[in-house]
């Protein structure tokens, strides 16, 4: 079979780290072309791996014609980007948060579906091993059902993460649109509906910014969560935790606990009613200093090898990104939102 040729547009710290090296190890990828404003990015990737530099993404359609394409750019960019890979012929894997707002997610979705490709969101939480383990567990009913949960998302800013540090597109409200919640909430937002295989009904949120200097894109967010099922629990996203990061989450449940991502070598603990604990040592909660490999680009190119949609599709990046819509619109109306 012949390779599919992948093409990366946004060539910062996601591709660096995440997107070209899970790329480059796998064998049914050949990289074609790298993308960026900033041409010494892409042409440092295309020295190494082969393919060509772009500053002109709509260029790197045309000439490459790429099987698929990973949108790895500021936030306003990843609908523009995925519609027109998908209208170009080309798969489409986009970092989350999707979109900025529900129609853009709505065309991606749509833009997919006419020309018969798929379209992934990097959602990569549910990959990761403690959060794989915790479904697990709990799908085997030992945990009895879920009760509440407190899921939360922190770290020091993408200050410490961004390719343009302090002067980074995260802290610009025209490019970023959000802040905190959709670069680290739309990750729990998506996490808890798929832990509880369940879908926010109702969301009232706490969305400020409170430290940052000289931006006006969310830097801390408190929600509280109502599932359909009726389970309660609260989501926050933080880019304020300079000591003390945090992506763990706690469910409480008819028979005990869960701790996920609490403690860094028992990445999952399990302490139930009748005394007993189980701990779970399944492989490293990935963070920006320690990074392993997310397996998204694994998965999306196996969807496009085998011809099976991506289960982490564009309906499932639109739901979470709605419930941090939610959380915007509960801040500003100082209301419960009710999430159809
Ligand atoms: N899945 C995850 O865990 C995860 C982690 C971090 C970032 N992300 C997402 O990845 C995306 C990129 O974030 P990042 O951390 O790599 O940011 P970054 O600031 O490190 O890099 C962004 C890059 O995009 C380039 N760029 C900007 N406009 C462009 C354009 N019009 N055409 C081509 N290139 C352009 C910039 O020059 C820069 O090199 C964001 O949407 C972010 O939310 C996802």
């Amino acid at each position: 079979m012949s390779k599919i040729k992948v093409a990366v547009v946004g060539c910062g710290a996601i591709s660096k780290k995440r997107h070209i090296p899970e790329y480059a190890a796998n064998p049914n990828v050949e990289l074609v072309g790298f993308c960026d404003l900033i041409l010494e990015r892409a042409e440092g990737y295309a020295q190494q791996h082969g393919g060509r530099a772009y500053t002109s993404y709509e260029e790197m359609l045309k000439v490459e014609k790429p099987d698929a394409v990973s949108v790895c750019t500021p936030n306003v960019l990843h609908a523009p980007y995925a519609i027109a890979a998908a209208n170009a012929g080309a798969h489409v894997l986009v970092e989350k948060p999707m979109a900025t707002n529900e129609a853009d997610a709505l065309a991606m979705i749509e833009a997919a579906r006419k020309n018969s490709v798929f379209l992934m969101v990097g959602q990569n939480q549910r990959l990761m091993p403690p959060h794989q383990k915790a479904k697990e567990i709990l799908q085997s009913g030992k945990m009895g059902k879920v009760l509440s949960f407190r899921t939360s998302f922190g770290h020091g800013g993408p200050e410490g993460w961004s390719m343009d540090g302090r002067d980074s597109w995260f802290f610009r409200k025209e490019d970023a649109i959000m802040g905190a919640m959709g670069d680290l909430g739309v990750h729990k937002s998506d996490l808890i509906r798929w832990l509880l295989d369940d879908e926010v009904a109702e969301v009232a949120a706490f969305v400020s910014t409170l430290h940052k200097a000289g931006t006006d894109v969310d830097d801390n967010a408190t929600c509280v969560l109502r599932m359909k099922s009726g389970i309660i629990g609260t989501l926050v996203a933080s880019w304020t935790y300079y000591k003390g990061g945090d992506n763990s989450t706690i469910l409480w449940c008819e028979n005990g606990a869960m701790h996920i991502g609490t403690h860094p070598l028992d990445q999952v603990i399990v302490q139930l009613r009748d005394g007993s604990v189980e701990k779970y040592q399944v492989g490293a909660m990935a963070t920006n200093e320690k990074q392993v490999s997310s397996g998204i680009m694994d998965a999306f190119v196996e969807s496009i090898v085998t011809n099976t949609p991506p289960s982490i599709s564009g309906e499932e990046g639109l739901k979470s990104l709605a419930v941090i819509l939610a959380a915007f619109e509960s801040q500003d109306s100082k209301k419960v939102v009710s999430l159809s």
